[in-house]
């Protein structure tokens, strides 16, 4: 039996770094955030200390021209998304199993009369001189090649979370980013959403007082049963290049598409898939800027506990503590089989010292107090859509609300909580360095991977 947990927003209802560069990254731009005004919170000053040398792109018609990488369940989602705003055009797709393309060809083609250029190869696509943005779309394992051959190739992207398999890949996402001017929006929407933009603004403004612990959670009721090779790959199918840089292992058709998130070798089970949302709102809460609070210790506890003889390799239980400093507090992460106090399956709550606290989860939030009883709230100004805010940044050459280096700070977070589980020690993390302290965690998948040959990953210090 398989079943997945999406966190598509439809199915919800609602190498080493040095100090001086990393404070050259950031800078007195985040600094200058600090006096946070309600309107303003998102849209504070950008996280790149200089402003781009690089003249914004030029557009045909001024629309942005628009190639689709991996067209499974998200990337199609985005493609139709962004289909729906005028500065949009689609001219080309790529997905490695022509099977998947079908249904977004003919949208397309509905929409502009045209068929779209398709493509196996990302690379190939890449070399198109219209094209100057992508979606990356695809499986974890692949969205660093494929984000920083785009920025390479002088693109910009819309990358899907979280946004690396390993914390090695996500810091040099950033510095390619960052050494291209790319204008990286990562699909973390909800950052753009009502209900959270309004409970990060609350904390941020104090009035929930001094704030002890964060909890973050989601349930996770994945199975993948028992499954045996055997099966030939649909001649549709070029497999070889799904695994990319993953260590290769014989086809099983229920571990790739939509289930690869359940193994380490692509993906990083619910705390990198489901945590990157959950626990960015935690850090988003408790930072002042986009420059988020990192934790400097984090230990985890739990194993495949649920289902032992599930194929899956990541956790079906999972529970890590972090400590952080200025501001001291405590962020408990969870992944298991039951809500935390019976709420809703996923969701993040700050706690205050005096017991007061604020839940918030998709499609709604509220703030109580001690005995669990209501208090009022205010609701934030509502922003742009995660999509328009990203095709206002490409056009501006702003940085957009999830931007590259603020989301490598999430996806390094669930990194750690992984690195501390597989190491099954307490894993440390320098801020400044941007780099885990000692050896603890870094002998994990969570940390780096050996890239399968040919593939090689890019190295851009951040
Ligand atoms: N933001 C959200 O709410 C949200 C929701 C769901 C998924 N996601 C993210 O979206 C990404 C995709 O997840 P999914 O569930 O859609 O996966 P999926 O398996 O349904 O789709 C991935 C597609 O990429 C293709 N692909 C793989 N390697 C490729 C390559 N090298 N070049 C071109 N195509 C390639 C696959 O064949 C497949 O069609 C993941 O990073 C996931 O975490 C985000």
């Amino acid at each position: 039996m398989t079943t997945t947990t999406s966190d598509h927003p439809d199915d919800t209802g609602a190498t080493a770094t040095d100090t001086l560069s990393r404070r050259d990254l950031l800078g007195k731009t985040a600094a200058a955030g600090l006096g946070l005004s309600a309107a303003s919170v998102f849209n504070i000053l950008p996280v790149h200390a200089q402003p781009s040398s690089q003249p914004a792109p030029v557009l045909k018609n001024s629309k942005i021209v628009l190639g689709l990488i991996g067209c499974g369940g998200m990337g199609s989602a985005n493609m139709r998304t962004l289909m729906g705003k005028p500065e949009i055009e689609v001219a080309a797709l790529c997905d490695v199993d022509e099977s998947r393309m079908g249904g977004d060809i003919a949208e397309v083609e509905k929409k502009y009369g045209k068929k779209p250029e398709t493509y196996k190869d990302y690379r190939k696509m890449l070399e198109r001189k219209d094209i100057n943005a992508v979606i990356v779309g695809t499986p974890d394992h692949w969205h660093a090649l494929n984000q920083i051959h785009a920025s390479e190739a002088g693109k910009d992207s819309y990358c899907e979370k979280p946004i690396s398999h390993n914390i090695v890949e996500a810091k040099s996402m950033v510095g390619a980013a960052k050494r291209y001017n790319s204008i990286v929006q990562v699909g973390t929407w909800q950052r753009s959403t009502r209900e959270f933009v309004s409970a990060v603004e609350y904390i941020r403004s104090g009035k929930l007082g001094k704030i002890t612990t964060v909890r973050a959670w989601k349930t996770d009721g994945s199975r993948m049963g028992q499954n045996k090779p055997g099966t030939a790959v649909p001649a549709t199918f070029d497999y070889d290049r799904w695994i990319g840089p993953a260590a290769f292992v014989p086809y099983i058709p229920n571990y790739t598409h939509g289930n690869w998130r359940w193994f380490f070798n692509y993906g990083s089970g619910m705390t990198g898939d489901w945590g990157v949302h959950m626990m960015d709102i935690g850090l988003l809460g408790m930072s002042k800027t986009w420059d988020l609070v990192m934790p400097t210790e984090v230990s985890a506890y739990g194993g495949k506990l649920a289902w032992p003889d599930d194929d899956r390799t990541a956790p079906d239980t999972h529970v890590a503590i972090m400590k952080f400093s200025n501001p001291d507090f405590v962020l408990h992460w969870e992944t298991g089989r039951k809500p935390l106090d019976g709420g809703p399956d996923h969701g993040t709550e700050f706690i205050a010292a005096d017991g007061k606290s604020v839940m918030v989860w998709r499609g709604g939030w509220k703030v109580v107090d001690a005995d669990g009883k209501e208090l009022p709230k205010e609701e934030a100004p509502g922003t742009n859509d995660h999509w328009q805010n990203w095709i206002d940044c490409v056009k501006t050459r702003t940085q957009p609300r999830s931007n590259l280096l603020s989301m490598a700070q999430s996806t390094i977070v669930c990194h750690l909580a992984n690195a501390a589980l597989l190491a099954g020690e307490t894993v440390r993390w320098d801020k400044n360095k941007m780099d885990i302290v000692g050896k603890a965690g870094k002998n994990t998948l969570s940390y780096q991977r050996p890239y399968r040959k040919p593939y090689k990953l890019p190295i851009y210090p951040i």
